[in-house]
Parts: structure tokens; C-alpha cells; sequence
């Protein structure tokens, strides 16, 4: 079974739109899908694809762990497609105890499908960094917005570190390494990760070993999404370059998907956008991403730089197809008459609104940079 965890960091970047429709894309492709909200506490993906019937939920089965799991997997009414309800009643998954954890994610391995997608909560906490880690590719979602971005970084970041803890026995030279840096607090936070890796190599190869094996694996995948305009699509470049340089991981980019008041409509209406309109920009947005995933297995080898260096050129291609297509479809239906001038209207003064809110951020951010300028800060 192939196992595809979608996480961000940040809330609110279209996690949920991206896992719901993807697994769409899958399904309509021919794979049995099974769907999990494992974002615990604030699930919302029975929303998006309309899921109404009452049934048992992940939150059920954590307070009683007796439930038979195979009764949480529902039909939906699309075929090839299976749905697991999170809970947005109990606790967030903040307070999953690891062994809850472990058996939480044993159970999910073990279910009958060929395509599990795990749509996740915002936050780094370590249950969240264990679903991701269940599989060595798994997507993580970012808007443009700085504050995105920096979170999709720390994301992965806190889960290198994880990989490390798993692989660093108690005790060891390189455990003791990572405690000490840990407790001066301030070498986590400016981490380097190739030259840690170079001081934890002479100090104890074996644990070196182990876990350059399971670093090797992790090749996490970027879907940017949200994007206003073309220039939005150069801000994958910046997480690219962080990644690399800092955490020596190489992100492949599996494409960009505009910001599109349609999915506002669509999940109104209960209806996941492939099918309430599968010909938006922002539907054919999402079928080029899964087809991208259809082609590559599984771990599969490593990308070359190369491949990597392309999957970027390709991203910003694409940005700018679509947003020459978006202005197509604007006018198509306004004339069509599905967009009335009230929406557009609407969208307008939605916009202004979000134009406010930037530039209050703006302003913010630029006293910051300006109080780090008088303190000796170059930038
Ligand atoms: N490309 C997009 N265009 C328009 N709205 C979007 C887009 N992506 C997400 N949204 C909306 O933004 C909100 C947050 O998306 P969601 O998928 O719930 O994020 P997350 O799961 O990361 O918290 C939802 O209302 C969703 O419909
Ligand atoms: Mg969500």
C-alpha cells in the first residue's frame, strides 16, 4: 500500500483541500483510496467530501480501543474511495500517547487499499511528525505567505531531528551530542545540518550510519499552494534553498495550485472540487499533481539534482499556463453567467480585505527589520 501523509506546519494552507481531492484523483484513477483525518481535534475532511453518514471515528476508537478498526473505514458515495472520520470532539492530537500513537498507525498500515492518504493536523507535535514519517515521500502543503513557508521549514526540520532521535540509541555518542545541543537551545534553532551530521560521523559512526539510511529515505514532496499571481510560485525556490542548504534534503516541487473562489462554492456545496468542477483551473491543478505521483512508485530511488532542478522549472511553467488560463475561465464565467457581477463583487472586496491584512503585516515586519538595523543587523 502506498502511503501518502500531507502535512504543513501552518493551518489553513489547504492540507485538507489538497488530501480530499487528491484522493479523488486516485480513486477516479482506478486505486482503492482509503481516506484518514488524523487532523484530531479539528477535522474537517468530512466536510469536504460530503461525508454525512454518522459512524465510528479515530476519536472513538482512541477512548475504546476494542472497537474493531475495519468498522471506522465507511463507503462514500465515490467509488474506489473509503473514508476514516477523525473527531473533532476530542483533544487535538497533541495529547495522543505514543503508544496510542503506535497503535494507531499499526492499525492504519493494515488496511486494505492501495492508496492510504493521511490528511494531518497544523503544528510539529511528535504525533504529527510520526504520521509523516510513516512514509519517506509524504506532501508538504505551503501558501506564499512568509509565515507559511518558515512553518512548511521548522515542519520539516523538527522532523529530521525526529529521524535522528529514532535513530540514535539512548546513550549513545550521538544521542548525547544531540542532548547537548538541545539544552544550549541555541544550536537547534541555527541548525546546519551537514555540519552536525560531520561532527556526529567522527564521534560515532555506527549511529551515523543509521541514520544517513533513514535520511536517504526522506525525500519529502512541495505542493505550493494558494497562489495570486505567477511571482507567488518563486517562493518554492526559497524553501528549496533553506532546505538544501540547512537540512542538506532535497524537496521535490510537485506543483503549484492558485488561490480560486470557486472552492468556496464547492465546499458550500459538499461536493470536493474534482467533482463539483472538474475542468477549474484548480481541479486540473490537482489532476496534474496526482498524475505527477501516479508516475513515480513508491521509494522510489532518490531523485537526481537534476530531476529535482527540472521539477522546479516545470512548477513555475505551470504558474504560468494556469494564471493565463485563470483569467480565461474568469471571463468564460462571467459570461456563462455561474459568476454573477455581485460574486465578483464579492471576491473584490475579500481581496481588500486580505490586501489590508498584508500590508498591516508589512508594516509589522518592517519595524522588526528596522529595530534589527539599529542593533547591528546587515541585511
Ligand atoms: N486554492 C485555493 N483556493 C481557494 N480556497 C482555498 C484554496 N485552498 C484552500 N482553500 C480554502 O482555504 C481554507 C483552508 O483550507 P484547508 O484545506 O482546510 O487547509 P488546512 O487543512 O491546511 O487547514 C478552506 O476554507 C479552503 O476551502
Ligand atoms: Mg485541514
Amino acid at each position: 500500500m502506498r502511503v501518502i501523509p500531507i502535512a504543513s506546519g501552518k493551518g489553513g494552507v489547504g492540507k485538507s483541500l489538497a488530501a480530499a481531492n487528491l484522493a479523488v484523483a486516485f480513486a477516479q484513477a482506478g486505486k482503492r483510496v482509503v481516506l484518514a483525518d488524523l487532523d484530531l481535534g479539528a477535522s474537517n475532511l468530512h466536510l469536504i467530501i460530503g461525508h454525512r453518514k454518522p459512524g465510528a471515528s479515530i476519536g472513538a476508537f482512541l477512548n475504546y480501543p476494542k472497537i474493531d478498526f475495519s468498522t471506522l473505514v465507511a463507503e462514500t458515495d465515490i467509488p474506489n474511495l473509503r473514508f476514516i472520520p477523525g473527531d473533532a470532539e476530542i483533544p487535538g492530537a497533541a495529547n495522543l500517547k505514543s503508544s496510542q500513537r503506535n497503535m494507531l498507525i499499526r492499525r492504519l498500515l493494515s488496511v486494505d487499499a492501495d492508496v492510504l492518504i493521511m490528511d494531518l493536523g497544523a503544528g510539529t507535535h511528535q504525533s504529527i511528525l510520526d504520521f509523516f514519517l510513516v512514509s519517506g515521500q509524504g506532501i508538504i502543503v505551503s501558501s506564499p505567505a512568509v509565515t507559511a513557508t518558515l512553518n512548511a521549514y521548522v515542519f520539516l526540520k523538527n522532523a529530521v531531528f525526529r529521524l535522528m532521535y529514532n535513530a540514535f540509541r539512548h546513550g549513545s555518542p550521538a544521542f548525547e551530542y544531540l542532548e547537548r545541543l538541545r539544552k544550549e537551545g541555541s544550536g537547534l534553532k541555527m541548525l546546519y545540518l551537514p555540519k552536525m551530521l560531520l561532527d556526529i560521523e567522527t564521534r560515532d559512526p555506527a549511529s551515523y550510519q543509521k541514520f544517513k539510511a533513514s535520511i536517504d529515505r526522506f525525500q519529502p514532496r512541495l505542493i505550493l499552494n494558494m497562489l495570486d499571481s505567477p511571482a507567488d510560485a518563486e517562493v518554492a525556490m526559497k524553501i528549496r534553498r533553506s532546505c538544501e542548504a540547512y537540512l542538506g534534503l532535497r524537496v521535490e516541487h510537485l506543483g503549484v495550485i492558485y488561490r480560486d473562489s470557486i472552492q468556496d462554492i464547492s465546499l458550500a456545496s459538499r461536493l470536493p472540487i474534482l467533482l463539483y468542477k472538474p475542468n477549474a483551473v484548480l481541479s486540473q491543478a490537482i489532476y496534474r499533481i496526482a498524475d505527477k505521483l501516479l508516475q513515480t512508485q513508491e521509494d522510489a530511488a532518490p531523485l537526481a539534482i537534476g530531476s529535482v532542478e527540472e521539477s522546479y522549472q516545470e512548477a513555475a511553467m505551470e504558474a504560468q499556463i494556469d494564471f493565463e488560463n485563470k483569467k480565461e475561465y474568469v471571463e468564460e464565467l462571467l459570461h456563462s453567467g455561474v459568476l454573477s457581477q455581485g460574486d465578483l463583487i464579492e471576491t473584490v472586496k475579500t481581496q481588500q480585505i486580505e490586501i489590508s491584512k498584508i500590508k498591516k503585516e508589512n508594516v509589522f515586519l518592517k519595524h522588526k527589520l528596522s529595530k534589527a538595523v539599529s542593533q547591528g543587523f546587515k541585511p
